[in-house]
């Protein structure tokens, strides 16, 4: 009998905290932004954040990935999905803001750009509020949202790294990559002295090379510039990677026992655990600046 009635506490409980979870208010709930940016192409910032999502997914994590690169978007193309509708849809009034969610693996849910984010630099105010409002609500149903953006420092490009929460540089320990990622912090921090940057090194050879590219571009951050960048850790060069892109399937799920994907898994830990916390809540308003600000 008192097993009955534990059983049943237990189900009250479970309930009351689902019923918690689902009635989220929308709009309130603060959704950590998290911008995946580099100074070079082709460092690997599209396979990081498609399965660092993933990653976060694993841990529980509601999460959503919009393909914020204005050039060649390719999160589609990584994880082997097909969107027919992007946000130059939501733009024209073609399709609702919901239309255009798809879902990958795991249940992720995807927005891709494509021509959608330069073409709200020619839309009315009213209208760039509206879109810009429909997006908040629908991040506020995720823990995270992840931006994929495009390699370098375009000033579109520039809006969505600036108006995000926290800012993961990646790189690759080549010193032409370096030498971009170091202008890239140089350009974020001193158009926000206090942005929360972090730095991947991806595909490097060992630890040790890790280490070494790492101390070298905080250090050279934290002298020249005055600023803290922290790193969120490594990720090998591994050819399961590759493997994977020729397959459209992220690796973390592709080769789940290889290096990098225990290495993704690893910093989606970091990335989440520590102080993770709740998002400034403040993106959705600082991305309406900036792109008010573009048009004038
Ligand atoms: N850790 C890794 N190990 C081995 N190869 C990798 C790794 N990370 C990325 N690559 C290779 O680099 C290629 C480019 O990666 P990706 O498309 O993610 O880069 P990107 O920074 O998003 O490029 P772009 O600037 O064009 O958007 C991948 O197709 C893959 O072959
Ligand atoms: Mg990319």
């Amino acid at each position: 009998m008192s097993d009955q009635a534990q059983r049943l506490r237990q189900m009250a409980s479970n309930l009351k905290s689902e019923i918690k979870q689902k009635s989220r208010p929308l709009g309130q709930h603060r959704s950590r932004v998290v911008a995946v940016t580099s100074g070079k192409g082709g460092v690997g910032k599209t396979n990081f954040a498609v399965n660092l999502a993933l990653g976060l997914i694993q841990r529980g994590r509601d999460v959503l990935l919009l393909d914020a690169d204005l050039g060649l978007a390719n999160v589609d193309v990584v994880l082997g999905t097909n969107p027919t509708y992007h946000l130059g849809h939501v733009v024209r009034s073609e399709k609702r803001l919901q239309d255009v969610v798809y879902r990958g693996p795991l249940g992720l849910k995807l927005i891709a750009g494509g021509s959608g984010l330069n073409e709200l630099l020619d839309v009315g105010d009213m209208e760039l509020k509206r879109f810009i409002g429909g997006l908040e609500v629908l991040a506020s149903q995720s823990d995270y949202v992840l931006l994929d953006t495009g390699a370098g420092l375009s000033r579109q490009v520039m809006s969505f790294v600036l108006a995000a929460d926290e800012i993961l540089v990646v790189t690759n320990a080549e010193p032409t990559a370096m030498t971009d990622a170091y202008a890239t912090i140089k350009v974020i921090s001193r158009q926000n002295p206090a942005a929360n940057i972090r730095l991947v090194m991806n595909a490097v050879e060992d630890d040790q090379e890790a280490e070494l590219a790492i101390n070298r571009l905080t250090m050279a951050a934290l002298r020249f510039l005055g600023v803290n960048v922290e790193s969120l850790g490594s990720v090998p060069y591994d050819g399961s990677v590759t493997r994977a892109v020729k397959k459209q399937q992220p690796f973390l799920l592709a080769y789940p026992g290889t290096p990098a994907a225990r290495a993704v898994k690893e910093l989606a830990a970091n990335l989440d655990g520590g102080d993770a916390g709740a998002g400034s809540g403040l993106f959705f308003d600082r991305l309406a600046k900036f792109f008010s600000n573009l048009r004038a």
